[in-house]
């Protein structure tokens, strides 16, 4: 009987801890949003369209940002942290390295970017 109770407590668990990342991650994902698209933080809109997405008047410098959900996280975080460090001569500027964007905020970004097909 003990067990049985036991067992029941620990699937509850499980599903409330499954549900709370998730909602969690779409948190993440609308504030990465919101910095990808607002001038005064990312401005990554400046050079990038997004397949699939709406965005406002996207610059065309970089390329149209597409099939990023395939890239591991840590390849989408080391390319906005320091692009140079992959592509020397990239006209992407370092937003981790000069300071622009902080760790959580890189975060959220490559969060926002996983959702891109
Ligand atoms: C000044 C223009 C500029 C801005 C602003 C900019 N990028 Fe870029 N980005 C580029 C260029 C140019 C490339 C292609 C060269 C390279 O890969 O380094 C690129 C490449 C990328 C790539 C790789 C795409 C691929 O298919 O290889 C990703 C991901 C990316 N940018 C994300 C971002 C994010 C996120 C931001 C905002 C935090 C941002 N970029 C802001 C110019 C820009």
């Amino acid at each position: 009987m003990q067990r049985i109770k036991l067992l029941a407590m620990a699937s509850v668990l499980t599903v409330a801890l499954s549900v709370s990342v998730s909602a969690g991650n779409a948190d993440l994902v609308k504030e990465g949003e919101k910095i990808f698209n607002t001038k005064k933080i990312g401005n990554c809109l400046a050079c990038h369209a997004v397949n699939g997405k709406k965005i406002n008047n996207p610059g065309n410098l970089g390329p149209k940002l597409q099939g990023l959900s395939a890239w591991p996280e840590q390849a989408l975080y080391d390319k906005v942290y320091d692009p140079y460090a992959t592509n020397p001569i990239s006209a992407m500027p370092p937003f981790g390295k000069n300071g622009v964007l902080d760790d959580h905020q890189i975060k959220a970004v490559v969060a926002y970017l996983k959702t891109i097909n």
